[in-house]
């Protein structure tokens, strides 16, 4: 499913009068690739999030998914965050086929068992099934939660820095684990982060937003195929994509 933002702008009302947050943004995504968005913090990127998701409605321009404009939160349209919040009184496999029981009224018990099995065992965690959210480590949960955002078979992915409160060790297995799933499922995705190596690994395009009211700045084609390896981090060419984008975060930030 295609991604679309045309002239967004958006802004929100405090007591203090009117913050501008995003001002005539405009991107779009084709279907089936991974876009990543970087920026200052506090330009705007979760608000795009929420837009895309359908929990806030812009005050200029229009969102759409499949051409379709979108008002409403949608079912076809799977996110994550930093805070996995699992829910501890379900098991992992529990907390992952919740999506189904919500969505997917038609599937069978069975059905969503092995449905929501497939996952954990594409991101290594199959025997974790009984475990509770709290028995798991910080990157396990994630792993988890990012099971639960596909399991109903999204068309859109929202990633909301859902690895930046990991290690970076850690932080580099889940990217793996990511394209695993990149491969295997099928989804567009929108990755919002603020760690470039991240951005220029997992993503087909980079956006780099300008400070508040964010708009559209700079884009940076990934020139990493569909076989990247974390050793592609450490290229000449991928050092120079780096560079570049180290330098217009500076613009970004300056721009505030
Ligand atoms: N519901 C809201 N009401 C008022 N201000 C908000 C609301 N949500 C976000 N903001 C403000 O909008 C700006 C952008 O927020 P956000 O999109 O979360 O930024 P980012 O994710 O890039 O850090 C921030 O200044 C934030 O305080
Ligand atoms: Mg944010």
């Amino acid at each position: 499913m295609h991604i679309e933002l045309r002239n967004v702008s958006h802004e929100f009302e405090l007591e203090t009068g009117f913050l501008p947050v995003l001002e005539n943004l405009s991107f779009s995504v084709p279907k089936g690739k991974f876009t990543a968005i970087v920026g200052p913090s506090g330009c705007g990127k979760s608000t795009i999030t929420r837009l895309v998701s359908g929990l806030l409605k812009s005050k200029k321009g229009e969102v759409f998914i499949s051409n379709e404009i979108v008002n409403s939160p949608k079912s076809t349209v799977g996110m994550a965050f930093q805070n996995p919040v699992l829910l501890e009184w379900r098991n992992i496999l529990d907390n992952v086929i919740l999506p189904l029981e919500i969505v997917s009224k038609s599937m069978n018990k069975v059905e969503k068992i092995n449905r929501a099995r497939e996952l954990l065992s594409l991101v290594g965690l199959a025997e974790f099934e009984k475990s509770r959210p709290s028995e798991l480590s910080g990157g396990m949960k994630q792993r988890a939660s990012l099971c639960r955002s596909l399991v109903h078979k999204p068309e859109v992915l929202i990633l909301d820095e859902p690895f930046g409160a990991l290690d970076a060790f850690t932080r580099e297995d889940l990217w793996q684990t990511m394209l695993t799933l990149k491969k295997q499922e099928s989804f567009t995705c929108i990755l919002i982060t603020h760690d470039l190596r991240e951005a220029i690994f997992l993503a087909d395009e980079v956006l780099v937003l300008s400070g508040r009211p964010a708009t559209l700045q700079f884009q940076l084609e990934s020139k990493l195929g569909d076989n990247r390896k974390l050793d592609d981090l450490y290229t000449n060419e991928t050092t120079k994509s780096l560079s570049i984008l180290r330098k217009q975060i500076e613009i970004a930030q300056k721009h505030k």
